[in-house]
């Protein structure tokens, strides 16, 4: 009886041995992850947050739509023909090319254009203060 109960404590102890073992793999699997994520072809920007201004503002191919600390991040390339769109009037994007209209969350108020601009994945660096995004 005795001996089963070791039995038992030593199946336990080999599982959570077996556990605790996996945890340094699941992190470096988790880094080779995040690196490929970095490499996979898409190109960073890193915006200065003294840049982002609030509202609607635009830079590097990048629209960028703050409210205090939420931000709303798309690409700047209109999704009729592809046009880079710097414009915004009167609480609308405004692509230069056909008129395309988009509204400060991206959707489309008015074509050509049917789809509504691309989200784009960013991260904020609080330490360096910056907004890196991918595209
Ligand atoms: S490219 Fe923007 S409306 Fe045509």
């Amino acid at each position: 009886m005795n001996w089963r109960k070791q039995h038992i404590n030593r199946k336990e102890f080999l599982r959570w041995a077996g556990i605790l073992a996996l945890v340094p793999f699941l992190y470096f699997w988790y880094s080779v992850i995040r690196v490929k994520s970095f490499q996979d072809g898409r190109k960073k920007i890193e915006i200065p947050l003294s840049a982002i201004v609030e509202g609607l503002s635009f830079h590097d191919q990048v629209i960028i739509n703050r409210e205090g600390n939420t931000f709303l991040v798309f690409s700047s390339k209109c999704t009729h023909l592809g046009c880079n769109i710097t414009e915004k009037q009167g609480g609308k994007i405004i692509c230069p090319c056909h008129g395309s209209q988009y509204d400060y969350e991206g959707n489309v108020i008015k074509g050509p254009a049917t789809k509504r601009l691309k989200r784009l994945d960013f991260l904020i660096e609080e330490k360096e203060k910056m907004v890196v995004v991918m595209r």
